[in-house]
């Protein structure tokens, strides 16, 4: 009930137009309320009196009452559902900005299916629920209050036939609610894991290929959709004798009522004008009876809905501004590791107090086997985790106590492999900088170079890229990716050199850029070039979450240690150019 609570916090900004709605949906609940008053004196006349004048009155009002009826149904309605797609809307919006305050350790934890079905799926429950469910509680509230009280007041002794039979119906919908909201949640879990798969198979469709997986990939699939249907189908087995059942049991009291009050017509005790109001306010009390029942099951499902998006929107980012974090001065580009600790998991310790200095402009290279921690040494200088002891100082500054923005603002990082968002190539640059003009834009290409191939494009540099554009090659985007931090031109540099090996034209092309690109900043390098770390003025070997070795090359190779023995089977790989992508990071 808490989360219905938060759910329809986010209804008060529309208050007013919902304001509107209710009122009108009274409005209408008593025109409906009303007509069966009319329709009784209308069998009386016909039936008793044998009145044509009165018939002809009677019928025009009720004529007028169902154009009332139409005209604020309509205005309700528009009101209603306008405002549910409104606040959805909102919803969806917030989500996914919420979705930016969560730190890197969130998405590596979660799937990106289950998230994009709690963004998805779970929305478009509570978009079901949340304004369509306090409309039809209340409709049906004054439908069945209303109606009760009506044929009390006419016959008291047909009331409380009809009134034995309602808690029959809530008990009903009480037990099976209850099983209908487990089934829903384990439908929707299992409907996730599909759309997991779903999302792992198209970004990944390369890999099931070359690796003929696509049996198993389709088994795999087959399996978790088949699990999803037989949650649905025990669902639905509870769900589909569940509305005929509480149908069943409105005709058979109409059917007491037509059989009881006949008698009473015959009698003499009551009109037949009365029976057939009667019957009618009975049809109107029913249909509140069935849409509680069903409304208790959406209410379920839309619980279940919202409880899985809170408990993302409760989550919080485990990297956090600090309360008096205060902006990051311009940045020189000192950067210190003191006795930095890190695991991501307790029984695992990834960083085991690493101690290191390095100047303004220095460029590090960083080497070691796989695993031995570089990528997690370079995320946290990011902020992207933070270490478990020890601290990372720029310019002699803990970056823990800044504000990330402000620290970001100055670091730049070109990844491994470059993300294009869609869009065209122009705004893929500009991604680093909005403001940037086209001018600048298209230095920070001619640095990167990436002009020329940039031009030759069929829209130059308004050409899409992407999903609905044209497809870069690695270096392209790599350089692309260049283009972008040159544009950001930050002091402090973070770069992670691609593996995959390029013709040498390309490599070449790269390497330019990327030395522009260090010139005159900090940089750490996660080496795979032998270029790189002979032109490193640092070289931090790394090995098991330690450093083993610091020096210039030349230094190294002088030890003779883990440094000269990674650097011949490299420089050996090379000459056999046979380069595994990557195995050593050097
Ligand atoms: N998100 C994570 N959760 C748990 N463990 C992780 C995570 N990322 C990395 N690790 C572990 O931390 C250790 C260091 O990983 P890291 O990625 O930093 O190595 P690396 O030196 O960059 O290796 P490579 O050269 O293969 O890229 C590894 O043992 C890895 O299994
Ligand atoms: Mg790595």
């Amino acid at each position: 009930m808490k989360n219905f609570k938060r759910l329809f916090r986010l209804l008060i900004p529309y208050k007013t137009a919902l304001f509107w709605g209710s009122l009108f949906l009274v409005l209408t609940s008593g025109v409906n309320l009303a007509v069966p008053l009319f329709i009784k004196q209308l069998v009386d006349v016909v039936m008793v009196e044998k009145n044509l004048e009165m018939l002809n009155y009677i019928a025009g009002m009720i004529a007028l009452m169902f154009v009332l009826q139409m005209v604020f149904s309509t205005i309700h309605n528009y009101l209603y559902d306008v405002t549910e797609k409104r606040v959805i809307t909102d919803f969806r919006k917030i989500i996914f900005s919420h979705l930016h305050k969560m730190s890197a350790s969130f998405f590596v934890k979660r799937r990106t299916g289950e998230i994009m079905s709690r963004m998805t799926n779970d929305v478009t429950t509570i978009e079901g629920v949340i304004t369509d469910l306090p409309a039809t509680a209340l409709q049906q509230s004054i439908r069945l209050i209303g109606g009760i009280v009506i044929i009390i007041y006419m016959n008291w002794k047909l009331t409380f036939m009809i009134l034995v039979l309602a808690p029959v119906l809530v008990l009903f919908a009480r037990i099976y609610g209850k099983k209908l909201k487990k089934l829903s949640k384990e439908i929707q879990d299992k409907l996730a894991t599909s759309t997991t798969i779903l999302e792992e198979n198209i970004s990944g469709m390369p890999v099931v290929k070359s690796f003929v997986r696509q049996k198993l990939e389709i088994q795999r699939f087959d399996k978790a959709v088949e699990d999803s249907f037989q949650s649905a189908k025990k669902r639905v087995k509870i769900s589909a004798f569940f509305g005929p059942v509480v149908g069943f049991i409105a005709f058979s009291t109409a059917l007491v009522l037509l059989w009881y009050g006949g008698r009473e017509v015959i009698t003499g005790r009551i009109s037949p004008g009365e029976l057939v109001a009667f019957i009618l306010y009975a049809t109107i009390i029913a249909g509140p009876m069935g849409s509680f029942a069903r409304l208790y099951t959406r209410i379920q499902e839309g619980l279940g809905a919202s409880e899985r998006i809170f408990e993302i929107l409760d989550t919080q980012g485990d990297v956090r501004d600090a309360p008096d974090a205060v902006p990051m001065p311009p940045v020189a580009g000192k950067v210190e590791f003191k006795n930095l600790r890190f695991h991501y998991r307790e029984d695992q310790e990834v960083l085991k107090g690493l101690n290191f200095t390095v100047e303004p402009g220095e460029m590090v290279a960083l080497v070691g086997p796989s695993g031995a921690g570089k990528t997690t040494l370079v995320q946290l200088l990011h902020r992207f985790y933070d270490p478990v002891s020890g601290e990372i100082l720029v310019d002699g500054q803990n970056i823990r106590d800044v504000q990330m923005i402000s620290y970001w603002r100055q670091i730049g990082l070109v990844p491994q492999e470059t993300l294009l968002f869609g869009g065209t190539i122009e705004e893929n640059i500009r991604f680093a900088k909005e403001e940037a003009t086209l001018a600048e834009i298209k230095e920070a290409a001619r640095a990167a170079n990436a002009d020329w191939f940039i031009t030759d494009c069929p829209d130059g540099y308004r050409t899409i890229v992407g999903e609905k554009g044209i497809r870069l090659s690695a270096g392209q985007r790599q350089r692309i990716a260049i283009a972008r931090a040159i544009l950001k031109n930050p002091r402090l540099l973070i770069l992670d050199e691609a593996t995959s090996s390029l013709d040498n034209e390309s490599e070449k092309l790269i390497q330019e850029a990327l030395e522009r690109l260090m010139k005159g900043k900090t940089s750490f390098v996660i080496a795979h070039r032998l270029s790189t770390i002979h032109n490193a003025d640092k070289i931090l070997v790394l090995d098991k979450g330690e450093i083993v070795e610091t020096g210039t090359h030349q230094e190294l190779m002088d030890r003779k240690g883990l440094y000269q023995y990674l650097y011949n089977l490299k420089a050996l790989q090379i000459n056999r150019e046979m380069d595994p992508m990557g195995e050593t990071s050097l």
